[in-house]
């Protein structure tokens, strides 16, 4: 719901400032395809110069054929007079072809290949149970250095939901990194302390995105006071010291984070389900949300390395040439829903009023 200004909160009244920084890209985005595409593209492009676009579609993006037939997809939906640069990922099965991979590299029709531990979160039932049988297409892109983007958490029935993270870097990321050397890895939607720490210690050769939604909510948000199925997502929300760590990881400056929103839209009635889907939306409200947290923990000259200059030195791209600008004043407002052709998606609420807009 577009929120009201909440004199009780205690922000401080609205003061004008400004705050220019290079066009931000979104290192995690889920952007699906036909009806939902349409929709939910021109959200992300406004903001955006550039995302890393997930695989998850069903059938998924296995192939270098497939990414560029997915990337013609989205560019036929782009508006007119939107820049916008969408960067391919291959989702990797235990069929995957390390020269397949190695060709869409070099011919610049992926930027990184995404890791799924099958059954992890939504559309991932391709994804790998034996991490042997993707050994050769790994050691390829330690070879030509393509990043590995991955879902970090563990599927064992018997470890509990929110130590999934925890347990995947020790039995999995780690021993996958120590037997790869040189393969680059990117952490995607940290939402530990653990996640935090391993990455900090890690080198040049490993990163970590981390989403809006993971700096605002925290476990209780999902469950304290009645159920709350838009604040659910994978990996799910921690307690309050995790959310505080992403804090301090985000606003510190570290390059080795940075902002991939996860943005993965699903339709309200799928998420307010008897089993509700996994994934936030936030797309259209990302940076007014980030320059408000950024603003909270005195941090805002901290906001574009997060948003625009960590990101791109990970990936070895260029930076951005073209800024953004945002305004603080009354609080804005920003639609309740997005409407696709088959139904609304509901855009998240962070739970307080955001101050700072983007300037057309
Ligand atoms: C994502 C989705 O809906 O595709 N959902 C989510 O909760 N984050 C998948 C993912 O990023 O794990
Ligand atoms: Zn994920
Ligand atoms: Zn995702």
């Amino acid at each position: 719901m577009p929120l009201a200004p909440s004199p009780s909160m205690g922000y401080p009244e609205p003061m004008t400032d400004t705050l220019t920084i290079r066009r931000p890209d979104d290192w995690h985005l889920h952007l699906r395809d036909g009806a939902m595409l349409e929709a939910v593209l021109p959200e992300t492009a406004r903001d955006f110069a550039r995302a890393i676009v997930m695989p998850n579609l069903v059938p998924p993006v296995v192939t270098g054929a497939d990414a560029i037939a997915y990337r013609a997809r989205i560019m036929a939906a782009l508006p007119d007079g939107m820049d916008f640069t969408p960067l391919m990922t291959l989702y990797l099965t235990e069929e995957t072809d390390a020269d397949d991979v190695a060709m869409a590299a070099q011919e610049g029709a992926i930027t990184a290949v995404k890791l799924y531990p099958a059954g992890v979160t939504t559309n991932s039932a391709s994804g790998v149970r034996d991490f042997d049988k993707v050994r050769p297409v790994l050691e390829k892109m330690a070879e030509i250095g393509l990043p590995l983007c991955v879902h970090g958490e563990v599927t064992a029935a018997e470890v509990d939901i929110f130590d999934r993270e925890a347990v995947f870097i020790d039995k999995v990321l780690d021993p996958i990194r120590r037997s790869t050397p040189g393969l680059r890895v990117v952490m995607e939607h940290i939402t530990t302390s653990n996640g935090v720490n391993y990455v900090a210690a890690g080198g040049d050769d490993i990163a970590g995105t981390i989403t809006t939604h993971h700096l605002i909510i925290n476990r209780n948000d999902i469950l304290v006071g009645g159920i709350h199925p838009h604040y659910y997502c994978l990996p799910v929300a921690k307690r309050e010291s995790h959310r505080l760590a992403l804090r301090r990881a985000a606003t510190s400056g570290d390059a080795s984070f940075f902002l991939g929103t996860d943005s993965a839209p699903h339709l309200t009635h799928l998420k307010e389900h008897a089993c509700g889907c996994a994934g936030i939306f936030s797309a259209t409200n990302t940076l007014s949300c980030l320059a408000e947290v950024f603003e909270q923990d005195a941090a805002l000259d901290k906001l574009e390395a997060f948003t625009s200059l960590n990101g791109p030195a990970f990936y070895r791209l260029p930076v951005n040439e073209e800024t953004v600008k945002l305004t603080r004043g009354a609080p804005v407002t920003y639609p309740e829903v997005i409407d696709t052709a088959d139904g609304p998606v509901t855009v998240f609420d962070p739970g307080f009023p955001l101050h700072w807009r983007v300037e057309p």
